[in-house]
This record gives C-alpha cells, structure tokens and sequence, in this order.
C-alpha cells in the first residue's frame, strides 16, 4: 500500500496485565469476568466473533457470528445450517471460535467440537427475534450464489406479505450450534510485545492451566 506504512503502525499495549495468582480456575468463569468487562468497554459488539470451520477439503474458513448464549456447557450462536460453515461443520466438528476486545487490549481464544443445540432452544431464540430478521432467516439460503440484490428484496416483499398478521414459525434450515471447549487462551496485551498469555487445556475432566510465552 503506498500511502499507507504499514510497518509504522505500532501501538504499545499497557492497561492491564493477567496472572496466574488473579486467574479463576474455571475458564468458562474466567471468560465470564472478561466478557462482563467486554459488555462494558467495548463499543458495541462485544458478543462478536470469528468462527474458523474447516471442511473435509481441509481448506479452513472464518467468519464473524454472534454469541448468543454461553455457560459451562459452551458456546452458542444461530445461523442457517446449509450454510458454507454448516456444510463444514457437518464434515468436520472441530472448530475454533476468537474474541478480540480491542480496547481491553484482550483476545480470547476458544476450541473445541461443534453440536446442534436442541430444536426447542432454536425454537425460543428464534421466537425472540423480530419478524424482520424471521423472515430474513427464511428466505435467505445462506452462502448460495444469488442473481442480484433484487432477487432478494423480491423475496423478502413477498413473504412480508405471506406472513402478515400470522406466526412466524422457525424454518428447519435455521438454528443454534455449541461449540464445546477444549481449550482457551486469554491473552492480554502488555509493554513491549511480552504479552501475557495463559491457556487451559482440557485433560480428562479438570482443566490445566499454563502459561504460554508471548
Ligand atoms: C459482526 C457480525 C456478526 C455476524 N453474526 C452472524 C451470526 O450470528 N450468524 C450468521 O449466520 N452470520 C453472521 N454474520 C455473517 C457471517 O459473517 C457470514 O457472512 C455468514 O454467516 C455466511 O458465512 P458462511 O458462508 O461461511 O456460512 C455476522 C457478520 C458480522 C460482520
């Protein structure tokens, strides 16, 4: 890029730091205490995050989705499932998921395997979305090659009217996955590109924690 040095850009991390000693022992506790923090710092979207799926091609692929629910048992987003990452997915559960929280100076790091979610939990989600986004969900076969953009504004303009004043039921081709943690990485921006990164891997059913070099 010619008027842009990219060499040049370098910005010192410095605002927090992270350690073993102030560390909860439990990662999906540890990501809670960052994701609160995140909710709070970062300007607006904190539930954003890059997917990486890797299909039987072994070619991999990311992409940006939307948290919508975690606890211990992992990490929740919808989507339409014959999309590019549900073909994926279907050939191959492992997946990673990567959280960055810029003004926190802060990345997470999460992998594991991927599993539907139960249809009553898709059901409640959906339900809970505006019908705007319902009928988006219907009508859009997600990552297929469309004509134009008209194409789906027609769509949209007829299923507008189709489901007028009626209940929007979820399509079968929409609805959650979970991806259940192996391993976490918090990483935390310090001086000097000596960052502070600490990992807990799955071994068996505890949790290890380890300190990883920047
Ligand atoms: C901030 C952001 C959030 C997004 N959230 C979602 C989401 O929750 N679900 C989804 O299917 N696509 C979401 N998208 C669109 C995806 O990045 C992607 O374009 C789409 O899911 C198709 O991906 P695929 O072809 O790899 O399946 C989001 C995009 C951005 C930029």
């Amino acid at each position: 890029m010619d008027n842009i040095q990219l060499s040049k850009l370098r910005k010192e991390y410095k605002r927090h730091t992270l350690s073993e000693s102030s560390i909860d022992h439990n990662p999906f506790l540890q990501f809670k205490f960052w994701f609160e923090e995140a909710i709070i710092y970062e300007n607006p979207e904190a539930n954003a995050m890059a997917l990486a799926t890797v299909g039987i091609d072994n070619k991999p692929s990311v992409r940006m989705v939307l948290l919508k629910d975690f606890d211990n048992n992992g990490f929740v987003f919808y989507t339409n499932y014959q999309s590019k990452k549900s073909r994926q997915i279907l050939q191959n559960p492992n997946a990673a998921i990567l959280f960055f929280w810029q003004k926190l100076e802060r990345q997470v790091r999460v992998e594991g395997e991927i599993i539907k979610v139960s249809a009553e939990a898709s059901d409640a989600y959906f339900s809970e979305r505006p019908d705007a986004s319902k009928i988006s969900a219907i009508i859009s076969e997600q990552s297929q090659v469309i004509e134009n953009r008209q194409f789906i504004e027609d769509l949209k303009n007829k299923a507008e009217k189709e489901y007028k004043n009626k209940a929007i039921k979820r399509p079968s081709t929409w609805g959650g996955y979970r991806l259940k943690p192996v391993l976490f990485e918090f990483w935390q921006g310090r001086p000097d590109r000596l960052h502070d990164r600490i990992q807990y891997r799955k071994v068996r059913n505890t949790w290890k924690i380890e300190r990883l070099a920047p």
